[in-house]
């Protein structure tokens, strides 16, 4: 049998996109994989792929969105998006996704992306190429009636139409990224995804997309599902998407104005950062139930550019003893870093603690803390206190964030 690995070519875009949607069991239907197929070929988004033919069918597909990420001090560093993996229920576990990433992640670092990423469907398979959880994400569900400690006048929240959306509302996620770390790009063909387009089959059962915002502060998306009337009371649930605010009167107003919509019960906000205000917007915080959910994934492929890339709020220095199973990031390397800036090198002196490349991944942006790895044991300390050395100096301000998966 060849199981050759190719490259995807825009004459592939269609069979490709109908691999991804079987390989994750869903429709295949004509109306998504368009949409699928558009987005792949918008150049922005400069859509890699990689394929595994068995005769004429695909039986293997992987892809990279080229995208960047925002670090601490608000640089934004190339990275690769890994998307749309998947192999045929018939040729699993033969190696097919070793070699696809293999592939992948090699054409990033020839492209000089010092980082790839990726939302996981199950938590055991990426570690093994070196991916650790760089931004921890929580859904909640919040109970309708729950009380605003200080609540703000929603009638700035206004309802957008989706060409409304579409044109105003990238600035906000911008704006968001100059001080927000972790948080990816989206595209402009993308953003037609999240605002215009709206097929059915992406609705499970729920409303249309329903657009609001504070014009130019910030802006929600959600859907209604309908639950049953019980005794001539609804059960409905807003599914709220995406909430994203630059100033707190925009946030609460938001907040507020998507848990009191009429003829709902609750709210299911879907992956929110450990830093989100809700809890400590309202009095009473017992009435969110906070859910982990998929966090992004971090695999450094150039440790150096990526630590020397983000700014540091305060002096220090740490030697770290990483290990990395897959790729050529091993060694000793000092981080040397102050507010001027910072240098990472590999050096030949004793370590202040070892840790692998996915733990490393995980403290890059501050999300995971050092200490926590190290209870964990899946960090060591060489010297007593290293681990919350590297914590004050990796600390940010915000903690890592993308607002949507990908
Ligand atoms: C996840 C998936 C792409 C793995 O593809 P695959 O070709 O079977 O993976 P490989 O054969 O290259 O496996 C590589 C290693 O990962 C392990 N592995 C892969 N998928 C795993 C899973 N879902 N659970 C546990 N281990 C898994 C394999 O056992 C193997 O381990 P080993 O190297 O120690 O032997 C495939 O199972 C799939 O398409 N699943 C459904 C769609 C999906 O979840 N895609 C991922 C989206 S993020």
């Amino acid at each position: 049998m060849n199981l050759d690995l190719q490259r995807l070519s825009p004459d592939d875009a269609l069979p490709f996109a109908r691999a991804v949607s079987r390989n994750f069991y869903e429709d295949e239907s004509d109306a998504d994989l368009d949409v699928w197929v558009k987005l792949i070929g918008e150049p922005e988004l400069g859509f890699r792929g990689w394929l595994v033919r068995d005769g004429d069918g695909i039986v293997a597909n992987y892809g990279i969105y080229t995208m960047d990420l925002s670090v601490p001090g608000g640089a934004k560093l190339p990275m690769a998006g890994v998307t749309a993996v998947g192999v045929s229920q018939t040729h699993r576990r033969r190696g097919l996704l070793n070699r696809m990433m293999t592939a992948g992640l090699d054409d990033a670092v020839e492209r000089g992306e010092p980082v790839a990423t990726l939302y996981a469907s199950e938590s055991v398979i990426y570690g093994r190429y070196g991916f650790g959880v760089v931004a921890p994400a929580f859904n909640y569900r919040i109970d309708r009636g729950v009380t605003f400690r200080d609540p703000v006048d929603t009638r700035i929240v206004e309802a957008a139409t989706p060409e409304q959306a579409h044109a105003e509302w990238p600035a906000i996620l911008e704006a968001i990224r100059a001080h927000r770390p972790g948080c990816a790009t989206r595209t402009p063909q993308w953003w037609h995804n999240v605002t215009i387009n709206d097929p059915e089959s992406w609705r499970s059962g729920a409303s249309a997309r329903r657009l609001v915002h504070v014009p130019g502060r910030g802006y929600a998306m959600y859907r209604v599902k309908e639950g049953e009337w019980k005794d001539n009371l609804p059960d409905s649930t807003v599914r709220l998407l995406e909430v994203v605010a630059t100033d707190p009167e925009a946030e609460s107003a938001l907040w507020q104005f998507v848990c009191d919509i009429d003829l709902t019960s609750r709210v299911s906000a879907y992956s929110r950062p450990p830093d989100c205000p809700l809890p400590e917007l309202v009095t009473d915080r017992f009435r969110l139930r906070a859910q982990p959910t998929a966090p992004l994934y971090a695999r450094l492929l150039d440790v150096a550019v990526a630590f020397e890339g983000r700014s540091y709020a305060t002096t220090g220095q740490i030697c770290l003893d990483v290990s990395d199973a897959t790729r050529d990031q091993s060694g000793t390397w000092l981080l040397d870093a102050s507010p001027d800036g910072a240098s990472m090198a590999r050096v030949d002196r004793d370590a202040d603690l070892a840790l692998p490349v996915d733990a490393l991944a995980s403290v890059w942006l501050g999300g995971v803390k050092a200490v926590q790895l190290a209870a964990a044991r899946r960090l060591v300390e060489r010297r007593p206190g290293a681990a919350a050395e590297l914590d004050r100096l990796v600390a940010t301000d915000l903690a890592p964030w993308t607002p949507f998966e990908f």
